[in-house]
């Protein structure tokens, strides 16, 4: 089974977002379960200087653009056995950010196209091509077009994983002719039309041979209006051919035990947990107390990620709990503001760094009793599945992945691995938030929930064996 990983960004190379990990860490899985993996990204700018300084340039090419010729530069490394190939055009890569440009359309056509190019030049078939998020929702549509007559893409397959659906790639309608090099043909509802203008997601829905999103609830809220993003549509017409495979985290890298970025590493020990709060503590000049309830929050401070809650009730938590919160992230300014103030109404209480720093990130997972999620939506989130990795117990809206990784803590039965509010309302948040300070109180329950997240697995295993199986009969029914 050969597969080609394609998308915008893959750890440890390069990182803005949860889609990273994801291609950072099930390449491996499958590898290790018998799967010729290799993956393809853009050459950044941003890469650190360690990984670019050991790449090797193995091919160039040129790539049709309208009625331009485009250079692709195809460099490459191994990385822990997983072959990592990079597009390299200096002027569309060669920049200091990773999205959010003017040309936006013309970088990701470029890339798209010019992963066609290289398939074409590597002395190596891929079985399936799985592609990840809109930056790479054209291969499906190249596939069926460019492409379709070539020798070297006969029964290739390809899949299309949503990890967000918000993000589609919008652009004019000038965009199919002058960079894609496609007709007005293509201006249906069966193809990439959307609104008067193309859709680089909506063409890969309409395209891929199967479609995945990170979790089975997300699969599920995204064909229906309010979660839709006015492609849920698309979505149900598919649903034969769409489903929910939730992510996991490597789990020997978050590893409590052996994380070296913890001055106390631990398995089940509360003890050492507490020494890890207490350690914290002293660094961020909150006052040192191992019995206080600590909430963290990592996240990125935008909307979807539930600030808006946050907010309305920060104040009403700080003034009346005996808790300490501690925050990092960067993201909206409006955010980043109202949590610097709640820090300086409530310097004892709350410690708000507005950057981020993964070993702090990891020391706040290991120091924190609770975290706290309350997405809006989240077609995975990977935040809670470190904390529960960390003995951090989450506290999340039941929404998307969060859900789906979540069990709420039921006192009578003493099950659960959290706690969980349905409803976006920030009123119902800080009443779980209340129900969860109580539960932390409460010695017996508390060692309970702890034993529970401490059965609880979320390695890549079994959803790596999900991708596979839809890999194998896709290529089955078509007799490949
Ligand atoms: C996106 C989603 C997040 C998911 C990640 C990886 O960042 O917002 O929920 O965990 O992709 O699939």
């Amino acid at each position: 089974m050969n597969v080609l990983m394609i998308g915008a960004e893959c750890t440890p190379f390069i990182k803005t977002g949860g889609l990273a990990d994801v291609l950072g860490s099930l390449p491996h899985e499958l590898h290790g379960q018998g799967a010729d993996v290799r993956v393809v990204l853009p050459k950044y700018e941003d890469m650190d200087e360690k990984w670019k300084s050991k790449l090797t340039h193995v091919d160039e090419l040129h790539v049709q653009l309208g009625w331009r010729n485009q250079y692709a530069g195809i460099e490459y490394i191994e990385y822990e056995g997983i072959p990592i190939y990079f597009i390299d055009n200096e002027y569309y890569f060669k920049r200091s950010n990773l999205y959010g440009y003017d040309d936006e359309a013309e970088r990701f056509v470029f890339f798209n196209r010019a992963v066609m190019e290289m398939i074409t030049q590597l002395e190596w078939k891929p079985d399936v091509l799985h592609c990840h998020d809109w930056q790479s929702g054209l291969i499906p549509v190249f596939l069926h077009t460019h492409y379709k007559e070539l020798e070297k893409f006969q029964g290739i397959k390809t899949v299309f994983t949503i990890h967000n659906l918000k993000y589609q790639g919008t652009f004019p309608q000038s965009v199919l002719h002058d960079l894609m090099d496609l007709d007005e043909g293509m201006m249906t509802e069966e193809g990439l039309e959307f609104f008067g203008g193309i859709n680089f997601m909506k063409g890969a829905l309409n395209y891929a041979d199967f479609i995945t999103t990170v979790s089975e609830t997300y699969a599920t809220e995204i064909q229906t209006p309010y979660y839709g993003e006015n492609l849920d549509g698309v979505l149900r017409k598919r649903s034969n051919q769409f489903l929910g495979i939730v992510n996991g985290i490597n789990d020997k890298d978050y590893n409590p035990m052996k994380d070296d970025t913890l001055h106390f590493p631990y398995r089940s020990s509360l003890k050492k947990k507490q020494q890890n709060k207490m350690w914290l503590q002293e660094q961020l000049g909150l006052p040192v107390r191992k019995d206080v309830p600590m909430i963290g929050i990592v996240s990125r401070l935008v909307e979807q990620k539930g600030f808006d809650l946050i907010g309305r009730v920060i104040d009403e938590v700080l003034y009346h709990e005996d808790i300490q919160i501690v925050l990092l992230g960067t993201g909206e300014y409006q955010y980043e503001q109202m949590l610097q103030w709640a820090q300086e109404r409530h310097p004892e209480k709350m410690s708000t760094n507005i950057t981020f720093s993964e070993p702090f990130s990891r020391q706040i997972y290991a120091a924190s009793d609770f975290f706290l999620m309350p997405s809006r939506f989240e077609p995975c989130g990977i935040g809670q599945l470190i904390a529960l990795r960390y003995l951090s117990v989450p506290i999340v809206r039941e929404t998307g992945g969060l859900k789906d990784t979540v069990s709420p803590f039921v006192e009578s039965t003493g099950e659960g691995t959290g706690f969980t509010f349905a409803n976006y309302n920030a009123h119902d948040m800080l009443f779980t938030i209340r129900k969860a300070l109580d539960t932390y109180h409460d010695k017996n329950s508390w060692k309970m929930i702890i034993k529970n997240i401490g059965k609880s697995q979320f390695s890549w295993r079994d959803s790596a064996h999900q991708y596979m199986d839809h890999y194998q009969s896709m290529l089955l029914k078509s007799g490949g």
